[in-house]
């Protein structure tokens, strides 16, 4: 594994998604995940209240009972229909308890709601006071809902942003990413491998995305992968519950995309030229 360094913080660079864990195959599910841990490193985990309704979140927990928690890089995220009835800590409580650990080491509120962000900020610092929680951040938050929250009293605290980045969602580098970087605050890809099928396949099976991949000794998941990592300063958390593909997306992920494969992708893969709102899931 590869990490890089935010605020003291040393966070793998590619970490792990949950988003609908719980499927059929449970134990190939935690199989996977196990192994991602400790035998790939990938010790950043991200999970949400919302996936499942907790069931990520007990399953995240089983998996990682008896491993050393310090270790660990543990995201959660609370639901904005919670925060907004003041409920951080009944919901992060609950966090807490599927989970089996005793802290949450990032706490995003997942996507803006109706409760104005100060009382958002407040209830969040609350929480790393109590010690629930180490850092807090947002997600889904574009660039002018990150300069709402700059705007507030301890606003500056946001430690993170995960958003929608990936070879074929490039939007927010044209102002957010920048933005971010400029104020300190992470950037946190979600869905690095494009998240569905048509969107993933459409990426994988291009031509000039094989052949680059070949090149390098990578496959066209890894190098969506590299691609999100290149710059060593946004962290990518991404989704599978097969080992099989766990190894396959992981292959030679961090050696680094050429300079003029870089150009080819952007030929292709345009880098916006201007602003367009953030997209999510
Ligand atoms: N903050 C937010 O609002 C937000 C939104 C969405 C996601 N997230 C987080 O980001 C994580 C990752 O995003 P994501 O799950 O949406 O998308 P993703 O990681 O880009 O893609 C996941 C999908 O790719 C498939 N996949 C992985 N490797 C593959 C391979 N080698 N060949 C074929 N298919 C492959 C997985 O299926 P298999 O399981 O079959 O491999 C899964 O369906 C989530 O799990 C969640 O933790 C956050």
């Amino acid at each position: 594994m590869e990490y890089l360094y935010h605020r003291n913080e040393r966070i793998p660079l590619i970490g792990f998604g949950t988003y609908r864990l719980g499927g059929r195959d449970r134990t190939a599910e935690a199989d996977t995940l196990k192994h991602g841990i400790e035998s790939l490193g990938m010790t950043l985990l991200d999970t949400a209240e919302m996936y499942g309704s907790g069931l990520s979140e007990e399953i995240l927990g089983r998996v990682i009972k008896g491993m050393d928690r310090e270790k660990l890089f543990i995201v959660d995220k609370i639901l904005p229909q919670n925060a907004d009835r003041g409920a951080y800590r009944e919901s992060c409580e609950r966090s807490l308890r599927l989970l089996g650990t005793d802290y949450i080491d990032l706490y995003l509120l997942h996507w803006r709601g109706r409760a104005a962000l100060q009382e958002n900020v407040d209830r969040l610092e609350e929480l790393v006071r109590a010690g629930l929680i180490r850092h807090w951040g947002v997600s889904n938050f574009d660039t002018h809902e990150m300069e709402e929250l700059f705007a507030c009293e301890g606003g500056e605290n946001c430690f993170c942003n995960q958003i929608l980045y990936n070879i074929s969602e490039r939007g927010a580098e044209f102002d957010l990413i920048p933005w971010c970087r400029e104020h300190d605050v992470l950037v946190m890809a979600y869905s690095p491998l494009c998240n569905s099928y048509e969107a993933r396949t459409s990426v994988s099976a291009d031509p000039l995305i094989r052949e680059i991949a070949e090149r390098e000794g990578k496959t066209a998941e890894s190098l969506m992968l590299s691609f999100v990592i290149r710059n060593r300063v946004i962290a990518a958390v991404f989704k599978t519950s097969s080992v099989l593909h766990l190894e396959v997306d992981m292959q030679n992920v961090f050696a680094p995309v050429p300079e003029g494969d870089l150009a080819l992708i952007d030929q292709k893969y345009k880098c916006p030229t201007k602003k367009c709102p953030l997209e999510k899931i």
